[in-house]
This record gives C-alpha cells, sequence and structure tokens, in this order.
C-alpha cells in the first residue's frame, strides 16, 4: 500500500515534530489533539520550528508554506479515517494509549499500519487491543524530531515482515536511519541511555564533582554535544523517572533503579527545561 496520508495521534513536542517532519518530506498529515488550545498551541510549535528551519537554511520559505498547507488539525481522532498509516505520540500513559488503539482500529481500513512513539512501555500490550496485531509496531523518534537523524523501528513477536518492511521505508522517506529493535523496555537507545542518565545523577549525588563539571567532562572527554545532566534537564526528568521505572519494573535490574534525587526533584516539580528549573536554571 502507498503510504500518502498520514495521522499523528498527540501534538505535543514529539507529535509536533513527527507532523512536520512527515509534511516536510511530503506527506499529507492530519495531527489531533484533546482541544482547540492544544492543538493551537502544537500547531504554532510546528511554524516556529519550521521558520527556525528556513532561518538555518534548511528549508526555503516556499518548502515551509507548502509543509504548512499539507498539515491539517482536528480534535477528532474520526478525522484518521483516510490515513494510510498512524503514529501515536500521546502522553506515556498506557490506559490512555490503549484508548487511542482501540478506537483507531475502529476507525481505520484494516490494512493500515498504526505505530506508536512510546519510549518504554510494551508494545505488544497496546497491540492486543486492536484486531490488527500483524499491522503494529514502534517508530520511536528523537528529540528534537527534525534535528535528530534517528528511528527506532520496533517489532513486536506479532509484526509481520511486510508491516517491518514498510515501516522501514517510511522511516527512510522521512530521511531519517532506521534501526530495528525488539519490544523489550527501552528498545536501543533508553537500554544505554537511561543508566547513563542514572549514574550521572548518582556521581551528583553523591558530591563526586559539581554538575557544571559532570557535563563538561562528559562533553569535552567523549564529544558528546550535551553533558547528561545537561540532556537528562532536556529530555524531562519525569520523562526520565517514567522510562527508569518502566525498565526497573521489568527488569528487576538496579541499573534502572531511578536515584533518589531524581524522584525527589520530580516530586518538587522540577521537572527539567520544560518546568524552567531542573539541574539548571531556565527561567
Ligand atoms: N529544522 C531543521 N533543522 C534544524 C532545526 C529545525 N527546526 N533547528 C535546528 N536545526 C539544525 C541547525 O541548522 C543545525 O544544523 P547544522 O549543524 O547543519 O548547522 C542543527 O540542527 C543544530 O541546531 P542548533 O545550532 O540550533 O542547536 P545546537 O547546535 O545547540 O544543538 C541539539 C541542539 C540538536 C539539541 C544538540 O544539543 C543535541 O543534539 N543534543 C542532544 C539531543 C539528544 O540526545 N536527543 C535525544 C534525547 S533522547 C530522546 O529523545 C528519546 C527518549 O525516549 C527519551
Amino acid at each position: 500500500m502507498k503510504i500518502q496520508h498520514v495521522g499523528v495521534v498527540g501534538c505535543g513536542l514529539m507529535g509536533s515534530g513527527i507532523a512536520e517532519v512527515c509534511a516536510r518530506s511530503g506527506y499529507q498529515v492530519t495531527v489531533r489533539e484533546i482541544n482547540d488550545e492544544l492543538l493551537r498551541k502544537g500547531l504554532e510549535r510546528i511554524r516556529k520550528s519550521l521558520s527556525k528551519a528556513v532561518k538555518r537554511g534548511k528549508a526555503t520559505p516556499e518548502q515551509m508554506d507548502e509543509a504548512l498547507e499539507r498539515i491539517q488539525g482536528t480534535t477528532e481522532l474520526a478525522d484518521m479515517a483516510n490515513c494510510d498509516l498512524v503514529i501515536e505520540a500521546i502522553t506515556e500513559n498506557m490506559e490512555w494509549k490503549k484508548e487511542v488503539f482501540a478506537s483507531l482500529d475502529t476507525i481505520l481500513r484494516p490494512e493500515v499500519i498504526i505505530a506508536t512513539n512510546t519510549s518504554c512501555l510494551n508494545i505488544t500490550e497496546l497491540a492486543s487491543v486492536t484486531q490488527r496485531v500483524a499491522k503494529v509496531l514502534g517508530l520511536h523518534f528523537f528529540n528534537p524530531v527534525p534535528v535528530m537523524p534517528l528511528l527506532e523501528v520496533v517489532r513486536t513477536i506479532l509484526t509481520s515482515e511486510e508491516t517491518l518492511q514498510t515501516a522501514l521505508a517510511f522511516g527512510q522517506s522521512l530521511g531519517k536511519t532506521t534501526v530495528v529493535a525488539k519490544d523489550t523496555p527501552g528498545f536501543i537507545v533508553n537500554l544505554l541511555l537511561v543508566p547513563f542518565l542514572f549514574d550521572a545523577i548518582r556521581a551528583y549525588e553523591s558530591g563526586l564533582a559539581s554538575r557544571e563539571d559532570i557535563d563538561t567532562a562528559i562533553k569535552l572527554g567523549l564529544n558528546h554535544p550535551m553533558g547528561p545532566l545537561t540532556l537528562a534537564d532536556f529530555v524531562g526528568l519525569d520523562t526520565c523517572l517514567f522510562i527508569g521505572d518502566a525498565m526497573y519494573e521489568e527488569f528487576k535490574d538496579p541499573r534502572y533503579a531511578a536515584p533518589p534525587l531524581l524522584r525527589r526533584m520530580v516530586l518538587a516539580g522540577h521537572l527539567g527545561r520544560k518546568s524552567g528549573k531542573g539541574f539548571y536554571d531556565y527561567s
């Protein structure tokens, strides 16, 4: 089946980035948010990111206008009915995601693939609420979506080879480099990233060095674009905690056990960049 029209459920940080990248790659996009206010904010985020791309010489003003014309915003999941592939990118909540998957299953043509952008939830469990288990898989994008070149394509034990191949071709059509992983918590990147971030937080908590020196050491000693504490703030401390907890729940491996400081920072509302305060102050 030829994919021409992509549905994106959720227009937050990840959903808006996914919608933008799809539209820039020539796809018709329908993006859904739960209310008009969130939809307006999400579409505004897409417009700002496209303007930045134009300023940085990554797109022409014409390409920006064309991409925006291809994006249709809605608050109705039923408006996805004509989509050829749908990517769910809502909050990391299994029950909410299951509701979306079950609804999409009744709305979409039976041959349409439903993908999730989850970074740690059980994709097999999401597939199980649909009648199209072979057509469900993970398409895990990285933040910021328009800039990060990687796409993790996650197959469950139920995903068909045809679905996997279609998803790989789709990912490559977005200009992403694809890697394939099994449906296990954290896939490839978070499996390795989470213990690294948690170790950095533990090192800071134990007084090994200042946050700036931990970050500088990793930035300049390993040539990473961001130090781990800056990266944790960038990802969102609540998101780091959520992913760690989900991984610990399944693996029971202390590498994924959240550092006490992280849990307390999240409880205190210090969520990183998005809340204005995390390991660093962004106010
Ligand atoms: N569209 C297209 N290109 C854009 C763009 C946009 N909206 N915004 C920026 N760019 C381009 C810029 O032109 C620039 O390209 P060149 O290098 O060719 O000049 C490049 O992107 C970098 O942009 P900036 O100069 O604005 O930003 P920077 O150099 O300060 O880098 C960063 C910012 C890309 C975020 C960098 O710090 C970085 O890579 N950090 C690490 C990010 C990371 O690890 N993300 C993954 C997090 S984990 C995750 O997402 C998964 C999960 O499950 C938790």
